[in-house]
């Protein structure tokens, strides 16, 4: 019905549709009619009071259908919009388009690259990377969506001075047998001893130097490490549903050392500092960013140099979106600096898409009840089992079945629990609550979704019965103009760049489908065909919202 209001409107004021659409108001109250368009766009160019115009305006005799009438209040016209009208085309669009509705062109010229999860070889898959996982994934969806070209790459922590210590202790301390069986947690038993012992500093340093230069039993090592965290990186990633479109990692860019060095040096920006490398910052207020060790090692922020101009390369992106935790934000205020400092107009497409903590259930900093280092498996494990408890209580099924509901379950709780939150804030890590059928929860929108899909098998319901509405009740109104919203909480979810703008619309929009359901009589009563129509409607914008969040609706619950 917007098109309609615009369109009406550049008729009569001459200004562009997308001047018009962005100036276009949604009165608060929605007794001011649906839309106000402020006059004070046209007070200059006229030479006219707003109010004058918005009273000139009001006396158009000819209204368009749909457009029912105009008022002028002060400086605003209101427009007051015909709901059967805009109801019947709200429904209509949503069945033609099924599962292209809420889909823009806000990025239509966009090539992105997200980044996201980037968990670290021979280290538990922390919470920081769940939360990169979940926010970036649905994030690539939600500017898919928008029409933009989309990569997912994970770059993963494979390089850097950990990977000394741990060839240290594997050396001295090392079971290939509790190394096959539990890579991470033998990996990381042997850093801890490591780390805990100051005389195994400089023999660590040296191992990394040394695999640093190519050297082929450390290399060895270091594969083996990686290969072995792979798989159980990758069984996290199977559980949670999510895939990459590449596989990167920080051992691609140790030696391109040497190359940023020297473009560093030409542009004149590199200085030495105590043997170091270093590139002065304070100009910017972003301090110093060191380049190189006085080892000759490489480091986090080099190998970022590398990887981005690389990427620039490969993939011709006009933006790249780093999913990291916002504890990292000086390193990228440095990184984009350095690049654009560098010369590269691209880095003007460089985004930092930060998030807060996870927290525990007390607000202090998060642990699992299993044990003192968080386990992403565990959590992953915990959920699974907590909802196939909960599907096993509620219904008899087979046990393929019983797998299939939990897994989903799991999932829509552990990505919901997250994505309601804004992303930059930090939250709080509740499983229990996350797993709740009841409540703004995943479990509690998939039962949303999968009751009305009962319902309209119930009234053994076709899709493409030609629509009639003759009147609206309130909670059919309700309903239908959440529905109508879907568009703009997309659109405003990739403007944002945060997936709970999605998560809070689907969470509102099966709300409005309780109230409907409980006030209104859908199977038997004379309006079954249209309450259907607007069941189905329903349904399709719901499993549109989960699925950009990354959550597959179960048909059955
Ligand atoms: N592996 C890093 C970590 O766990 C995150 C990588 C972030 N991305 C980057 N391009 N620096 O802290």
């Amino acid at each position: 019905m917007k098109d309609v209001v615009i369109q009406f409107l550049v008729k009569q004021t001459k200004l562009s549709a997308e001047r018009l659409d962005q100036v276009l108001e949604v009165p608060k109250d929605p007794t001011l009619g649906a839309y106000a368009f402020p006059c004070f766009s046209l007070a200059k160019e006229q030479k006219k009071a707003p109010h004058v115009i918005a009273q000139e305006l009001a006396q158009t005799k000819k209204l368009p259908p749909g457009i029912l009438k105009l008022q002028a209040v002060g400086p605003y016209l209101n427009i007051f919009i015909d709901m059967l009208t805009t109801a019947h085309e709200t429904l209509a669009t949503i069945l033609k388009q099924k599962e292209k509705y809420g889909q823009g062109k806000a990025a239509q010229k966009e090539t992105i690259l997200i980044e996201c999860s980037s968990p670290n070889i021979a280290k538990p898959f922390g919470i920081g990377h769940l939360r990169s996982t979940i926010i970036g994934s649905s994030l690539a969806r939600i500017a898919s969506g928008q029409g933009a070209k989309v990569k997912t790459l994970n770059y993963l922590g494979d390089w850097g001075t950990q990977f000394g210590k741990l060839i240290v202790g594997y050396e001295r301390w090392g079971d290939t047998k509790k190394l096959k069986a539990d890579p991470i947690t033998h990996l990381l038993d042997l850093y801890v001893k490591v780390s805990a012992d100051p005389t195994l500093e400089d023999a660590a340093r040296a191992a990394f130097a040394k695999l640093e230069q190519g050297d082929k039993k450390y290399l060895a090592f270091w594969k083996q490490f990686k290969e072995l965290s792979l798989v159980e990186f990758t069984e996290i990633y199977a559980q949670l549903g999510v895939t990459f479109d590449v596989y990167s990692g920080e051992s691609l860019y140790n030696t391109q050392k040497d190359a940023v060095l020297t473009e560093l040096k030409t542009k004149k920006l590199l200085k030495k500092d105590q043997g170091a490398e270093i590139v002065d910052l304070e100009l910017y207020g972003l301090g110093v960013a060191l380049i190189q060790k006085s080892d000759g090692t490489t480091l986090y922020a080099t190998r970022d140099i590398a990887a981005a101009q690389d990427r620039q390369k490969k993939y011709k992106f006009t933006q790249m979106w780093y999913e990291v935790g916002a504890e990292q934000k000086l390193h990228f205020r440095q990184l984009f600096k350095l690049l654009e400092l560098l010369g590269n107009t691209w880095a003007q497409g460089l985004t930092h898409i930060d998030h807060g903590l996870y927290l525990g259930e007390d607000g202090k900093k998060f642990a699992t009840r299993k044990g003192k280092t968080v386990f992403m498996k565990d959590i992953v494990e915990e959920a699974q089992e907590l909802a196939t408890h909960e599907v096993m209580k509620r219904e008899k099924l087979s046990k393929k079945e019983v797998a299939t509901r939990a897994q989903a379950i799991a999932r829509a709780a552990i990505i919901y629990g997250d994505l309601k939150n804004n992303r930059t804030h930090d939250m709080v890590f509740d499983l229990d609550r996350f797993l709740a059928f009841e409540g703004d929860t995943g479990p509690y929108l998939l039962y949303a979704y999968a009751r009305a899909r009962s319902v309209l098998t119930k009234a053994q319901y076709k899709p493409g019965k030609s629509l009639k509405l003759t009147k609206l009740t309130a909670s059919e109104k309700a309903l239908i103009t959440k529905l109508a919203q879907f568009p703009e909480a997309c659109q405003q979810a990739y403007d944002q760049r945060t997936p709970h703008v999605i998560a809070g619309y689907a969470f509102q929009l099966a709300q409005a489908f309780n109230e409907f359901y409980h006030a209104e009589q859908i199977i038997g009563s004379t309006a079954q065909a249209s309450r259907c129509t607007l069941v189905q409607a329903y349904t399709q914008t719901l499993k549109n919202a989960l699925l950009l969040l990354g959550i597959e609706p179960l048909e059955a619950m």
